[in-house]
């Protein structure tokens, strides 16, 4: 069935924190939201109709995460990802943000270094101060328009005894998918140093398929590998709000130790309504994703096309993958602070400033691309019209 993503639904006043926290965030309402990283689009239609049918059974009890639900997972990476996953290895969490907090405390000790690699999702900053780590910045490094990984210094942060590297795989916020030869030198880091590694790879379904392919990073590795890996049908199939991860690892001494903070404060995801939405997304959403991912193609050159050819000072530094543009904002000349404000309160729309993603963010600007085109065509409009008048 084909989906109609160019349809608007109307989200205000139903607790969407992209609409209804406008007021809190930017101080007006009065600004198109193309900040938090969940899309404008109805979930497959599968989902809603497992969800529907859930709730029509009029006892919502304690739940348990059936084989068959285990097992859409294992098939859902089998067939797409090539990536061949024991049942055994997998941890049903209530989220990725909190899986990095787990690894947090189960991989490093008080004080100890996490890796990250700035600019980043601002929670792998936050996950390691709140549990008491510390952060150890290995930036990326943009090279003619294009990021890349410090290998080197990498090697070195490692070497210098950091605990964890925390990977982002697509990454969010500059928009990389790592290629193969990439992930295959961390991993060579990692074995070299004894360095943990969680792979945050929530994005790894949305990949431009016109121009590249996700590479799981467990996919490449051996049996004794120090790697976990966090997955979820949140940004796949557009339901975040379900708050319900998996979480990947073949070790047994690492499960043990990554479940002991969930076991800890009681953290149990057993909610009936999410399992139900991520077995019927990985079970019956391909043909959905498959089709989102063309419109997110389409809306990627509609607006690379239109910075180009209206906005030559805003460029799009990479998108190869998550929904996400990273817009370097710098010949605009603005410090981060005027360029918060000018976004909101001249061109009327909302952003996530580059600066809150830490080292290398300032003077860049992202903007989520999962809405339907007609609203992103009417925010680069207002965008423009900003900038003449800034300029004229
Ligand atoms: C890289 C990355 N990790 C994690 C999350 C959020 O994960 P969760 O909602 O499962 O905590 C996001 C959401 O934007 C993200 O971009």
């Amino acid at each position: 069935m084909a989906v109609n993503f160019d349809q608007v639904i109307e989200r205000e006043r139903t607790g969407a924190v992209k609409y209804d926290a406008r007021e809190a965030v930017f101080g007006t309402e009065e600004v198109i939201p193309l900040w938090v990283a969940d899309m404008d689009f109805p979930a497959p239609e599968a989902v809603t109709q497992a969800l529907v049918e859930r709730a029509r059974h009029p006892v919502y009890g304690y739940t348990l995460f059936r084989d068959s639900l285990y097992e859409s997972v294992i098939d859902w990476f089998r067939e797409r990802h090539g990536w061949s996953i024991e049942r055994d290895w997998l941890m049903m969490v209530p989220g990725v943000v909190p899986s990095l907090h787990a690894a947090a405390l189960a991989f490093a000790g008080e004080g100890e270094g996490i890796i990250i690699q700035p600019p980043v999702y601002p929670p792998f900053y936050s996950a390691i101060r709140k549990t008491g780590r510390r952060v150890v910045e290995n930036p990326l490094q943009l090279r003619g328009g294009g990021y890349e990984m410090d290998l080197e210094h990498l090697e070195r942060c490692a070497a210098d005894g950091a605990k964890v590297l925390f990977l982002c795989s697509p990454h969010n916020p500059v928009g990389r998918v790592w290629r193969r030869d990439e992930l295959e030198a961390v991993l060579g880091i990692c074995r070299r140093h004894g360095l943990i590694v969680l792979a945050d790879e929530i994005h790894a379904d949305l990949v431009y398929p016109d121009r590249h392919s996700h590479t799981v990073l467990a996919s490449l590795t051996e049996a004794h590998d120090n790697l976990i890996t966090a997955v979820a049908p949140s940004k796949t199939f557009n339901v975040p709000g379900m708050g319900l991860s998996v979480l990947v690892a073949s070790n047994p001494a690492h499960r043990e130790a990554l479940m002991a903070p969930f076991d800890r404060l009681h953290l149990l995801p057993c909610n009936p309504f999410s399992a139900a939405a991520l077995e019927a997304g990985y079970r019956q959403g391909g043909p959905w994703l498959d089709q989102l991912l063309a419109y997110l193609t389409g809306n990627r050159d509609f607006v690379c096309d239109y910075l180009a050819r209206h906005l030559p000072q805003l460029s799009v530094t990479q998108a190869e993958g998550t929904y996400l543009l990273w817009i370097d904002c710098r010949a605009l000349g603005m410090s981060d602070v005027e360029l918060k404000r000018f976004f909101v309160q001249q061109a009327r729309v909302g952003l996530s400033p580059g600066a809150s993603f830490g080292s290398g963010g300032s003077g860049f600007m992202r903007l989520n691309l999962g809405t339907s085109r007609a609203v992103l065509k009417q925010a680069l409009d207002q965008l423009n019209e900003a900038v003449a008048h800034r300029l004229g």
